[in-house]
Formats: structure tokens, sequence, C-alpha cells
């Protein structure tokens, strides 16, 4: 049989950081619990970060602290929240994370915009950030940002993307994804990618995929990666996502499509696929958006 694959469930964070009406933290805490109950073994759960920059966010500790939330986090499953500065481990040790993620740029544009530093900046406070994090038992998971172009500065240089890979292994971190941030990427820049990389001595089984769906080409792009030996993707129910300092970009690749992907190259995800449909469904009636995954839509009214 062909091996399976880890998704990372992105949607209560990437999935609603860029949605401009606030959401109630009940729903939030709704759609956690109910992308539990799937089978789902890893779910990114909120950021804590700058509640200017990222309003949506700004309940994090009301999530956090959450005594459903706490009880998931009792259970062998991997909870990750997004934490760029040591402001906000403190925070998150604070209210007892077991794991967060840190987030740099290969790319000076997006890496100013985002996190208000240089590349270097973002790379020394990541690796001081993860150091923290280590000492307090806290498991480090990374992300490198605009792996195939930037969008302030256009295409992104391959070299770029394996020095930040390198810095974050280095660091301590347990796993690095790629993401297509702008969501622009094709299937063959993924396969040179990934190869790239492979040939540089990055071990395959420390990488992961993380692409947004602006041309349509994230299941392909998953793919491609899954072919060149990754086994880590990351996505958001119903194909929510997107980031506020890259316009025009739009959601994750939806986890829906991808369970259905999967589960027909009879590739086991651990995922209940019908529970994930009436998730998707049900958190896009209450953001009242279409239905961004096509797997899920089609499925729902089957
Ligand atoms: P800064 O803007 O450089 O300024 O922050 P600062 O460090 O002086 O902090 C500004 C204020 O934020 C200060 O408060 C700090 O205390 C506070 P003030 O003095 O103004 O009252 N602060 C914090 N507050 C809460 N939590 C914290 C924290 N740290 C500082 N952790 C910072 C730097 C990175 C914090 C800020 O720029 C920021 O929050 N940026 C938002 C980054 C973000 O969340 N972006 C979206 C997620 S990344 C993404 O979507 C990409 C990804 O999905 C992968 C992909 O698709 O490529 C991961
Ligand atoms: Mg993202």
């Amino acid at each position: 049989t062909l091996p399976a694959v880890r998704i990372v469930e992105v949607g209560p964070r990437d999935g609603l950081q860029n949605i401009r009406d606030s959401i109630p933290t009940s729903t939030k805490l709704k759609l956690i619990s109910r992308l539990e109950e799937t089978g789902l073994g890893t779910i990114e759960l909120t950021s804590v970060v700058s509640p200017r920059r990222i309003p949506q966010l700004a309940d994090c500790r009301d999530v956090l602290g959450d005594e459903g939330v706490r009880k998931i986090g009792e259970k062998d499953l991997r909870l990750p929240v997004l934490v760029p500065t040591v402001k906000g481990l403190d925070i998150a040790i604070e209210y007892g994370v077991k794991e967060i993620a840190v987030f740099i740029s290969a790319t000076e544009g997006f890496s100013r915009a985002n996190i208000n530093c240089s590349v270097e900046q973002g790379i020394e406070r990541a690796r001081d950030v993860t150091s923290l994090a280590l000492n307090s038992n806290v498991a480090v998971r990374g992300y490198v940002s605009c792996i195939f172009a930037d969008p302030y500065d256009g295409p992104t240089q391959p070299a770029s993307v394996l020095r930040c890979v390198k810095e974050l292994l280095d660091a301590g971190c347990y796993e690095v994804s790629l993401g297509d941030t702008l969501g622009v990427g094709s299937p063959p820049n993924v396969r040179s990618l990934v190869t790239f990389l492979l040939d540089n001595d990055i071990p395959r089984e420390k990488l992961a995929g993380h692409f947004h769906d602006t041309y349509g080409q994230a299941v392909a792009n998953v793919w491609a990666a899954y072919n060149c030996g990754l086994r880590v993707f990351d996505s958001s129910v119903a194909g929510l996502g997107g980031c506020p300092f890259a316009p025009g970009a739009k959601g994750n690749v939806a986890t829906e499509d991808l369970v259905y992907m999967f589960h027909n190259a009879d590739i086991s995800t651990g995922v209940d696929l019908s529970k994930l449909v009436e998730i998707g469904v049900w958190i896009s009636d209450h953001l009242k958006k279409p239905n961004g995954s096509r797997a899920g839509a089609a499925l729902a009214i089957k």
C-alpha cells in the first residue's frame, strides 16, 4: 500500500485571519471541536500576533483558554499556534500551548509587510523564539513564505528558499512548511523547487507543502509534491484562507479536495471525508461565503 499523508488543518488560523467581519469566538471554538472529530491529527488553532495587524485573531486568549480546546489538547494531537515573537511565545506558554509555528519569508518585500523586518532579522527572531520554545518543551514548526514569488519583489530565488529552510531546521524546527503564499506556482515549479531542496540535502521528511489556490493549481501542486516524496500538507476546510499582506491571494487548498484526491489514490489520511464535507458546508454558510471546496460542494448535494 502507498504511504499515508498527514494533513495540517490551518482553517481556524490561515482560514479565518483575513476575514473582515468579526467572527464570534464561539464559532471558532465550534469549528475547532468539529474538525477534531474528523480524525485530523494536526489543527492550527490561532495566532498570537499583533491584534492591530490581525484583528480577526485578537481573541486568541479566549480560544486558547477555552476548556474544550484544553481538553482536545490532552489528546494525542498536534495543535500548533502561530507565534512570531518572544512576546507571543510567552503568551502561548502561559496558556499551556505545546507547539508553535514560527514564520519567515524567503523574500524582503513580504517580510517587511508581514512581520515588519528584513529576511535576516526574521531568521534571527525565529531562531530566538525557537530556542526559547524548545527550552520550555514546546515543539516548533516552521514556515517559509513566498517560495515562488513575492507580491512586491516578483519571482523568488530558490537559493533564498533553501537558506531559509536550512536556518529553520538548524534552529530546531521539526518540520518546515513551504508556503506558496500567493498561490502562483504550478506542478513544474513545485517539482523543480522540491528537487533542488532535496538535492541540497534537505531531508524529505522535514518538508511540508502549503499551497494557496489563487490560480487553481493547489491540488495539482500537492500531487506534484507528493510525487517528490513529501507526505505532509497544509489545507483549510472549505478552502478558506489568505493573508492581508498578500493582496489578491486566495484561500488554501481545500482539505476536502485533498482528502478526496488521496482517498481515490488509496492513500490514507485518517480523515472522515463525510464529516469534513458537513463542516465545510456549515462554516461557509456561517461566514456567508461560497464553499471554496469543489469536492465538498459536489459531495454535499449528492
Ligand atoms: P511589529 O509590527 O514589528 O512591531 O510587530 P512591534 O514588535 O513593535 O510590535 C507592535 C505591537 O505588537 C506592540 O504593541 C507589541 O507589543 C505587539 P504596542 O506597543 O503597539 O501596543 N506584539 C504582539 N502582540 C501580540 N502578540 C504578539 C506580539 N508581538 C508584538 N506575538 C509582529 C511584529 C510580527 C508582531 C507584527 O508585525 C505582526 O503581528 N504581524 C502580523 C503577522 C501575521 O500574523 N501575518 C499573517 C500570518 S503569516 C501567513 O499567513 C503566511 C503563512 O500562512 C504561510 C504562507 O501562506 O506562506 C504562515
Ligand atoms: Mg498561508
